[in-house]
């Protein structure tokens, strides 16, 4: 879909559809929807004085025009968006209400549509930000996977042109700043979502290494280097290693570099993602139920890589590493058994008291070596656990962290962008659970609060260095379509890394 900005008015644009606004409990409609209302006769005042439009969140009535039936006005329907009580707009709403608009008109086939930014200056919100809300929401939302569905049922190739219309001339530098942001981010989320979409039997390891590269051929100043299971040997990595051991898939390690500030190589942050292609739980196997969701293993993975797309893109003035250390974790004849002990990139010895606790073995040796690369910040993002998804459900993402201010820095980030954040303590009652008898520490710390001993695991690799773990078990799905979220991959935490290294490389 592409977004323009244009100036003129509304019932000029030949288009498909016209799509207003009305705020819920308003009489009269005003601004550009009392405009196209007059041009129409005054049917929007009319549905709203019979009760069909009445403002509400998620409503949308589409209006027919067809034929010209009014002299003078182009647009082939008027489309009336609810947004709500103007007392609790803001720019989730605007995000929601795009997202709507724009999975409607795929479904009814409308190829170009014209808009207006949906409030601008109401509770202080500026026409950039309005802008680029608006369209995030309709790239986002619009957003479908369906390259495995041969036949299609009706015309669904969706938006072709989506016009922001504004009279005001002096607005239209900010529109276009904003769509060229939400372009941005939103490239990037739908490119971590085709990811997690794409089945384990496609998305290898090795698939994940290639696309990474294939995402950063295209945007300079961004590299990415694969790296084989023989580095990880050198290294010392027997903690990843050890889960990769099972699986025919060869590991990849996947770094990949954006210098946004080499004067001062120690402005950094480390972005790191768990990368694991299909989580069958090893010889700790899980339940068939248990893995249907586990081709979307490496949603952190594919979150970090993406984020640093749009990092990239966007410039900010800081050094950024995206790192992922990939591979499947399966059960077979060279699979890794539980009570083995491994012996971590750190030094440190490891039980292996579960296998299915695969993934803080992986982050083990992320940390350990972001920190040899010289990382000063680290935040990872990880399908972890469970238990996540058993403590705050799919509303929010977890955050664990050694770091007051970093963990605000990122909380606040996902606010922008509309990602709640919780973040969970790191308490030392949790942390003992992972005490092990017969190594330096046990890769699983029992069902009590298995959201806080896996981060706590992992937080034993970060050490001093600041540090966020987000867990994502609860977020990276969605189980049905609802505002800018499709169902499917959300594509989580993409926005928020980038809008985290955006703030942060502001700063100065
Ligand atoms: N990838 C899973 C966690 C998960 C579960 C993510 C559901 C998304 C949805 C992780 O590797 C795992 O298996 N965790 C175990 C840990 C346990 C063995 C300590 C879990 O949560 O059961
Ligand atoms: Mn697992
Ligand atoms: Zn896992």
């Amino acid at each position: 879909m592409k977004i323009e900005a244009a100036t003129g008015d509304l019932s000029k644009q030949a288009v498909d559809a016209a799509v207003v606004n009305i705020f819920s409990g308003a009489k009269r409609p005003g601004g550009a929807t009392g405009a196209v209302d007059r041009a129409i006769g005054g049917v929007i005042t009319d549905l709203i004085g019979r009760g069909e439009v009445r403002g509400e969140k998620g409503e949308i009535t589409v209006v027919h025009t067809v034929g010209k039936a009014y002299q003078g006005f182009e647009p082939a329907r008027v489309i009336v968006a609810g947004l709500g009580k103007q007392s609790e707009f803001d720019l989730d709403a605007v995000r929601s209400v795009s997202a709507n608009v724009a999975r409607l008109l795929r479904t009814i086939g409308a190829r170009t549509a014209a808009t207006v930014v949906h409030g601008a200056g109401v509770g202080g919100i500026e026409p950039e930000t309005a802008a680029e809300a608006l369209a995030e929401g309709a790239l986002l939302g619009h957003y479908l996977f369906d390259k495995y569905k041969s036949k299609k049922d009706r015309d669904d190739r969706g938006l072709e042109t989506l016009r922001i219309v504004e009279l005001d001339r002096s607005k239209s530098s900010a529109f276009q700043r904003g769509i060229e942001r939400a372009e941005t981010l939103s490239s990037a989320a739908s490119l971590a979502r085709d990811l997690v979409n794409e089945p384990a039997n496609v998305m290898t390891p090795t698939k994940l290494a290639e696309a990474a590269q294939t995402a950063a051929r295209g945007i300079a100043g961004l590299t990415c280097e694969i790296l084989d299971r023989g580095y990880a040997e050198k290294q010392g990595m027997r903690a990843y290693l050890g889960v990769a051991q099972g699986s025919v898939e060869p590991p990849r390690i996947i770094v990949m570099r954006y210098r946004g500030d080499a004067r001062r190589p120690k402005n950094n942050i480390w972005i790191v993602g768990k990368g694991i292609t299909f989580d069958s739980g090893g010889l700790s196997l899980k339940p068939s139920d248990g893995m249907t969701q586990m081709k979307g293993d490496m949603a952190g993975g594919a979150a970090v890589i993406s984020a640093i797309t749009a990092i990239a893109t966007l410039k900010p003035k800081m050094n950024v590493t995206a790192l992922v250390l990939a591979t499947e974790n399966m059960p077979s004849g060279s699979a890794q058994r539980v009570g083995d002990v491994v012996r971590a990139m750190s030094g440190k010895y490891i039980e292996i008291a579960n296998t299915d606790a695969e993934g803080r073995l992986t982050l083990a040796d992320a940390l350990t070596y972001a920190k040899q690369e010289g990382a000063q910040r680290i935040v990872d993002v990880a399908t972890l656990t469970g238990a996540a998804v058993v403590a705050l459900g799919h509303g929010n993402t977890a955050a664990f962290s050694n770091n007051d201010e970093l963990v605000e820095r990122v909380i606040a980030a996902g606010k922008q962008r509309g990602e709640p954040i919780w973040r969970l303590p790191l308490d030392s009652i949790a942390k003992k659970q992972n005490e092990s008898k017969i190594a330096d520490i046990k890769n699983t710390g029992g069902r009590a609060a298995g959201s806080i001993t896996g981060a706590h695991f992992i937080g034993e690799f970060a050490g001093d260095t600041p540090w966020v773990h987000l867990d994502i078990a609860g977020t990276f799905l969605a189980d049905s379509t609802t505002g800018w979220t499709p169902e499917g991959a959300t594509g989580v935490m993409v926005r928020t890394l980038t809008q985290l290294a955006l703030d942060l490389g502001a700063r100065r």
